[in-house]
C-alpha cells in the first residue's frame, strides 16, 4: 500500500494538506461596476455579487458562461481602511490573492502553522457564499498571498 492516497483530498492527500483545487482569483479593484463591465467586454458572466461589512469589501464573482475554469473574484473596498483599500492605496489596482478550496480550513491553518507559515486570522472568518476563509501571509508563501477556501455547501 502506498503512504499517500491517490484521491485528490484523500486522507492522506500530498503534503498533509487537503487541497481540492484553485478556487478563484481576486483581483483588487477601486470600483466594483466599471470593473465588471470591463470582465464582462472579457466574455466572462457575474455569478454572484455580494456585500460583506465585516470583511470591508464588496464583491462579484465571475465566470465564463461555459462553466471551464476556476472564478474570478473582484474585490473593491467599502470604506478606505478596509484591507482591500489598504492594498490600493499601497500597490493599486491588480492580482490580489490565490484562493486554493481546501477540505477543512481549520485543519489547513493547523497543518500550515504548525510549518511556522503565519495565517492572517487566528480564527476562519465568512467569505463569499458562506464559505469558511484564511490567509496565509504573502511573506510566507513567495509573494503571494493565499487565500484558504472551505465550501460550506456539499461540493
Ligand atoms: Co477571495
Amino acid at each position: 500500500m502506498s503512504e499517500q492516497s491517490a484521491v485528490p483530498g484523500g486522507p492522506a492527500a500530498v503534503g498533509g494538506l487537503r487541497t481540492l483545487g484553485i478556487d478563484h482569483v481576486g483581483v483588487a479593484v477601486p470600483d466594483l461596476d466599471e470593473a465588471v463591465e470591463r470582465y464582462r467586454g472579457l466574455g466572462l458572466e457575474v455569478s454572484h455579487r455580494e456585500e460583506n461589512p465585516a470583511m470591508g469589501v464588496q464583491e462579484a464573482m465571475l465566470s465564463s458562461p461555459t462553466g471551464v475554469g476556476t472564478e474570478l473574484q473582484l474585490v473593491a473596498p467599502l470604506g478606505p481602511h478596509s484591507a482591500i483599500g489598504r492594498f490600493l492605496d499601497r500597490s493599486g489596482p491588480g492580482l490580489q490573492h490565490l484562493a486554493l478550496r481546501v477540505a477543512d480550513v481549520d485543519d489547513a491553518a493547523r497543518t500550515l502553522r504548525g510549518r511556522g507559515l503565519r495565517l492572517l486570522y487566528d480564527a476562519p472568518r465568512i467569505g463569499t457564499r458562506g464559505t469558511r476563509i484564511n490567509f496565509v501571509h504573502p511573506k510566507d508563501c513567495g509573494g503571494v498571498l493565499i487565500e484558504l477556501v472551505e465550501q460550506v455547501d456539499a461540493v
